[in-house]
This record gives C-alpha cells, structure tokens and sequence, in this order.
C-alpha cells in the first residue's frame, strides 16, 4: 500500500455507485434557507432603481439580500483590490453580474421569485472584446508583466527572416459537473460553519470573515471533495460562500446557494481568451534570433487571478525553446465581461500556444517539417539554457523525451505516409504534429508554497489524516495517504482521510498550480516522521535497544529482536503517555521572483511532456477527429502510475476540447450565449482520440527532492494536445501544398477550419 503503486483512488467506487458525499447531498437540518442570485441583465450600466415588490410577493419568499445586508466589506477580491462585490450596488460591470439574492424556503421559489425584479438601468458603453478594450483605452486590471533578455535590436537586425503575426486564443469554461455551491450553518455568537465546493478554504474562510465582518476564527470551512473544479473554484467559490453566510446570519438559518448551469456559466470566471501579437526573427535552418510579443488578455471586469495568470502566459510563451533575444509583453485586459479567473495551467497553456504557433510559421515559410524545426531551438547546449525570466534550465530531458515517442509512434514513417496519402484524396485530408511540453511547478506567489497537515495515530492503531489539499477528483488524498501509509510501513486502508477544513490545519493554500501532492505529501510526511521520532525514542528506552535497531517494517515494528504489531505496539505507546499525533509542515525551497524586475527562479522544477496527434479533416464541411494520439509524459517517479495516467488522458481531453470544440460567444449586447451543454461543446466519449496509447517516462527521476522524486501532474499534461491543433493546421494547410502558415486561430471549430481551408485554397 506504499506510493509508486496503483492504488485505486479512495472514492472512484463510490463516485461510480453514486455514494460519494457532495455538498448537495448533506442531509439539511429542519428550517433551511435557500438563496438565489439575481443577475444584471446588461454589460455596463448604473443602476437607477430596483423595485422588489414582485419578488417579495412571490410565494414561499423570506426576504431579499442586497449589498445593504452586509455587516463587513462588499467584496471579495482574491487580489485584494477591493474590486470585486459581493453585489453590485450602483452599478453592473457584466452581464450576469450578481445585484441580489432571493432568500426562500425552497430552491426553486428562490430561482422563480429572483426572475420577478424591476430594475431601471442606465446604459453606458461596454466593451467585451480584448483589442476593443486597447482601442478603447480601457485600463488594465493589474500592472503588466514584461519578460527581457538580450537585445532584441540585435536580434532582428541579424535574423536572415522576420515574420509578425498574430492569434486568437478563445476561453473556456470549466464545466465541472458539480456546479458551484455552499451551504452556511450559523453557531453560536459569530460562529459560522459552511460546506463550499472551494478549492481554497483558507480563502474562504478570509473572504466570508470579511464579509461579515468577524475575524478567522469564527468561520469554518470544510470540504470533503468536490465534483470537478480545474480552476473554477479557486476563486469563484467565495462569492457563494459569502452570500450563504450574509443569510445564515441574518435569517439565523441554515442556507444553501447552488446556481442552475446557466447562471453558473454566466456568473462565475472562465479561462482567459487571449490575443497573441508576435514578431519572431530566424536563420535559414529556422534557429530562432529574437522573440518580440505582446499576450494581451481579456481579464473582465476586475482583477481576480488575472495577475498570475497573464504572468503565466509569459513564463510558458518559451515552452521548450531557447530564444536568444526576447521581449514578452502582457496586456491584462480590462472588459465588461465576467472576471476570468484560474483553469487548468494558469495562462501557461495560451502562452504556450502562442509559442508553438511562431514555430508553424517558421516551419511553413521555410518549408520543412515542424519537428524539425522545434529540435533545432530546444534549450540545451552551450549558453541556450537560459529562459526569459532568468532561470536556468537544470533539469531538461525534452531530448530524450520527444526521441522515444518520435521513435515509439513512428512519426517520420506515418508523416511521410499521410503526405503521400493528402496528394491523392481529394477531399479527406490528414494531418500529424508532434509537440512537446515544459511546465513550471511551484506558485508564482512564493507565499503559496507551503502546506500543512495533521496526523493522529488513536490509541486502537487506527490512522487519522488530515492535510491543507482539497479533493477534486484528481486524487490527491489517495497520494497522501499512500505516502503515510509508506512512512508508517502499514496497510492503505488502516489509514482515513479527513474532510479539508480550515479548523484543523490553519493558513492553507488553494489546491492549485499543480502543487497539491507535491505540497501536502511533504507535510503529511513530515507529521509521521515527527511521531515515528518520538516512538523510536520511547522503544529505545523501554527496550533498551539502539534507536538504529528499530525499524518499521510492513504492518510491523520491530524493537531489536523482538516484533509488534502495528496496533500493538500503538497502544503499549499509548499506555506510556507518548504523543500520537503531530502537525506538520513544508515549504519549498529554492523558489524566489522579483516581478517588477522579471528575474528570479519562480519554479523549483520543469515538468516535461510530448504527444503526437493524427487527424482527419473532411475540407468539404471542416469536421475532423482525431484518429490517434501518442503521449510519452513525465511524472518523474509517480506516486501512483494509474492515477497519473488518468490525470494525463483527462487533461489530453479537455485540453484538446479548449483547441477544437469549446466556443464561448458573446453576443453585441455582452451577453454569453454559450452558457448551457446545448450551445457550448464539450468534448464527448466518442471525440476521444480513436487510438491512444499514453506512457509515462519511466525513467524520470525528478532530480530535486520532492515527494519520493514525483513531479506534479494536473496541469501539465493540459498543454499535451497542441498536438491536435497544429495536426489540423497540417491537414487544412495541404490545399495549399503547405507552402503558407495555416495559421487557424483556436478553438478551430469546424466552421473555423472550413474557413482556412477556403482561405488557403483561395491564396494557393
Ligand atoms: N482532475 C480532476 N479530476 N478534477 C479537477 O478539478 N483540476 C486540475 C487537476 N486535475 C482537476 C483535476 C487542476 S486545475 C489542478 S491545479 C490540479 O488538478 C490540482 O490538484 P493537484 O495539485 O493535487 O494536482
Ligand atoms: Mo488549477 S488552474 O491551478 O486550479
């Protein structure tokens, strides 16, 4: 039951028989409330009345909340820019903008009675698109990020070819199938419980404290897990959180808020869509000279997360390559659209795109094949390790990596296969791409890199765990709890993983970046090792051994000669007074970032990756699938191979529904139209890679000492599906005899690559 194995994850049979515990299955105490959000119904006005009379006279009503009811702060800006209401007071910044709730004795009264409110707007212009925003001088939601290195001048004055560009890099919504939800039990005094679908308690609970105007200690936050957040929770789940407690509070009741999908879609932040405006300089071979590029990003109306994640853009617009001479430039955004907020990889994968993009064109214009093109500019070699924030690349095994999968899924054969086959069908085309990954772990917010956990040994030998990580589906308590299980030599089931809260490890950070086993398994290990320190002191007392002749051996400890059983020798250590629990704690070393002056080292290690995709494209209608996908990726020594693989073919889905199918569309009035399954695609069961055969590098061994030597998995195998974008280009670019960069924005909807294929067939 130690780490390196496949375990089952801890509630993938009850998840599958409908037995998991989510928010909304908690038995409701007598009496509880249910509030409703009422949404603006415009982009950009001030408010001039609001009558409520219908919504009062509305059957089973208890009354409404506005952003008079607050006893604290109306706000609960993650940025701490005080930018971001609980409730709009005078005026709304986005459509499906929260004004008020609905408090009722029945969810769907709340839901009917919200829909009844007169409110008197005043418009104002509204803006929803990111170069509309800069046309129109809108302000940036943070201070920009720049990147530099060397001497951009230089650079292209020596570049023998220049090429400017430019991308649109649509969002995405998270989709989880739990939507977002909270359920506030008020206690005695200012003592307040709530059940959040959050990824970040700790925040939570700081965000409902201010709100209510009571410090940290009288709010509770638990989580047990919830059904899918990729991002989505991280920040969004405060608001919720916030109105279930102004309710509890003033009704005195319990109080849950759960949005329909719809209003889940049109209220809460999404992935970042992004405009790339790139100029790239390069030799004859396609060895790239400089690098000059603005990510300019649609942030919404407030800060949010908008920070890290257009800061992530930058750190990730490199992937592998070294570029000699750069300047990377971010534009975040200010827009009458919802604030967009954390998914999956942070920004990084837009970056990331975005870089992966200049290397097509080079590829095209010169008229050679991607890969060979992506080789030539890999970090690696004398002086070409340096990234454009200034850290080195110490660990890099992209070489080795894109080696055996080029070599496992046969790309030079197959490449020259599908060529020959696009010469002679007509109107089917094929395309192939082999693209790798590097991603940076740690949490650009050096602050965030710590964890905390707590484990109790009870006197009948029975293991209680409980760390600062949220469970979302990807597994992080099965991991942690195979590392207990591994420090303490016993059996996986002796061990029970607790509900996250906030009272019983304090000051947590959000489960995020990737970081949650890397984070959480260390202070797990750390707690076990303090209790196993003072058990080997107590035998090597009682028993007068040596504390070097103790050892924990499989659901064993063994005292010099002699053997006890696990239970056994727990409750001979319970009966000698020795203390069986501890807390314990990691922070992660050798991280620094300086971003006024873009220099440091803001992650601890690269996570690496590659796929190879093959599409099919039918140029008459644009529709496409992808026949086969090859992944070859790096956990460095996994905690658990079977979950890994999960996390990786998961990822490879949704990061490839992000590039193809997964539209968001405002309409002019700033309205998402996108906002239920019906108008917004999601990739099914039957868009899956028709053959996919997913590996992990075996032989990786992270070479910093995380946790038993794995690497993070949860974002990084995200960006693997660039693969299937660039695959398409190759198809659609085929009608033009791939003499011209495709150049198909994302998501390459099949409208979209009908449209390249009769652009480029039109330019061949
Ligand atoms: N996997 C599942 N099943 N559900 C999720 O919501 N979120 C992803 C990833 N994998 C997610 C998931 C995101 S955005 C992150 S940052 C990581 O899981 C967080 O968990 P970890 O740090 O434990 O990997
Ligand atoms: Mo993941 S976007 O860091 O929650």
């Amino acid at each position: 039951g130690g780490v390196h194995e496949n375990e089952r994850h801890e509630s993938g049979h009850k998840h599958v028989t409908g037995t998991a515990e989510y928010i909304d299955d908690i038995p409701e105490p007598a009496g509880t409330l249910h509030a409703y959000l009422g949404l603006s119904q415009r982009a950009h006005a001030d408010i001039l009345s609001v009558n409520f009379d219908a919504v009062r006279a509305s059957p089973d009503v208890i009354g409404v909340l506005t952003a008079d009811d607050i006893p604290g702060e109306n706000d609960v800006s993650p940025a701490h820019k005080h930018d971001d209401p609980v409730f709009a007071r005078n005026r709304v910044e986005f459509h499906g903008q929260p004004i008020f709730a609905v408090i009722a004795t029945t969810r769907d009264a709340a839901r009917r009675a919200a829909a009844k409110v007169r409110i008197e707007y005043q418009d104002l212009p509204h803006v929803t698109d990111v170069l509309e925003a800069a046309a129109a001088s809108y302000p940036l939601v943070i201070d920009p990020l720049k990147l530099q290195r060397g001497d951009i001048a230089a650079g292209f004055a020596r570049a023998k070819h220049i090429i400017e560009g430019e991308m649109r890099i649509g969002g995405q919504d998270h989709f989880y199938l739990e939507g977002q939800i909270s359920f506030a039990i008020p206690g005695e005094d200012d003592e307040i419980t709530i059940y959040s679908s959050t990824q970040h308690p700790s925040e939570t609970q700081h965000m409902v404290g201010q709100v209510l105007g009571v410090p940290s200690n009288a709010v509770t936050i638990n989580v047990r897990r919830m059904g899918g957040a990729f991002g989505g929770k991280e920040t969004q789940a405060n608001l919720f959180a916030a109105v279930a407690a102004v309710a509890a509070r003033k009704y005195r009741c319990a109080v849950k808020i759960r949005p329909d999908r719809d209003d889940d879609m049109t209220a809460t932040g999404k992935r970042h869509d992004f405009h790339v405006g790139y100029k790239v300089g390069f030799d004859t071979d396609g060895r790239i000279e400089a690098v000059d590029a603005v990510f300019s990003a649609r942030c919404g109306f407030s800060a949010d997360l908008s920070g890290p994640v257009t800061d992530r853009a930058l750190f990730h617009a490199d992937n592998c390559y070294f570029y000699p001479h750069v300047r990377l430039r971010s534009r975040p955004l200010k827009t009458n659209t919802v604030s967009n907020t954390a998914f999956r990889g942070f920004g990084g994968p837009q970056g990331m795109v975005g870089g992966e993009r200049m290397i097509e064109d080079i590829a095209y214009t010169l008229g050679k094949d991607p890969l060979e093109i992506r080789k030539l500019n890999f970090y690696g070699g004398e002086g070409r390790n340096l990234t454009p924030y200034h850290q080195t690349v110490e660990d890099n095994i992209i070489g080795r990596i894109i080696a055996e999968l080029e070599t496992s899924c046969d790309y030079a054969a197959r490449r020259k296969e599908i060529l020959a086959f696009n010469g002679k069908s007509r109107i089917i085309k094929r395309g192939i791409a082999l693209t790798p990954v590097k991603f940076g772990i740690s949490f650009t917010k050096t602050e965030y890199n710590q964890a905390g956990a707590l484990v109790h040994a009870y006197a009948d030998g029975s293991i209680h765990l409980n760390h600062g990580g949220t469970e979302m589906g990807q597994g992080l308590y099965t991991k942690v709890a195979q590392v207990v299980a591994d420090e303490f030599q016993v059996d996986l089931d002796r061990i029970k993983v607790t509900a996250t809260t906030t009272g019983k490890v304090p000051n947590t950070s959000a489960t995020a970046a990737s970081s949650g086993s890397d984070l959480n398994g260390m202070a797990a290990a750390n707690a076990v090792q303090q209790i196993k320190a003072r058990l080997v002191a107590f035998a090597a007392e009682r028993y007068g051994v040596s504390e070097a002749d103790i050892a924990f051996e499989p659901n064993t400890v063994r005292v010099g000669t002699q053997r006890f059983s696990f239970a056994d020798f727990i409750k001979i250590a319970y009966g000698a007074r020795i203390q069986l629990s501890a807390a314990g704690f990691y922070k992660t070393p050798k991280i620094h970032w300086n971003r006024a002056e873009g220099w440091g080292r803001p992650f601890f290690y690269y996570a690496y990756g590659a796929s190879c995709s093959e599409v099919s494209v039918d140029t008459l209608t644009g529709e496409y699938r992808v026949e086969r996908a090859d992944i070859l990726h790096d956990v460095g020594r996994s905690l658990n191979p079977v979950l890994d693989i999960g996390q990786i073919e998961g990822a490879f889905v949704q990061g490839m529904g992000w590039l193809t199918t997964e539209e968001l569309w405002w309409d002019a009035k700033g309205k998402l139209r996108t906002h239920a399954p019906s108008t917004y695609k999601i990739p099914l069961a039957s868009d899956r890679p028709r053959i996919f055969n997913v590996n992990l590098a075996e032989w990786s061994v992270n070479p910093e000492e995380t946790i038993r030597r794995s690497k993070a998995v949860g974002e990084p195998p995200f960006m693997l599906p660039i693969s299937v974008l660039e695959a398409i280009s190759m198809a659609a670019a085929s009608v033009a005899d791939y003499l011209m960069p495709p150049r198909i924005d994302a998501p390459a909807t099949p409208e979209r690559v009908l449209m390249a294929v009769e652009r480029l067939r039109a330019a061949a």
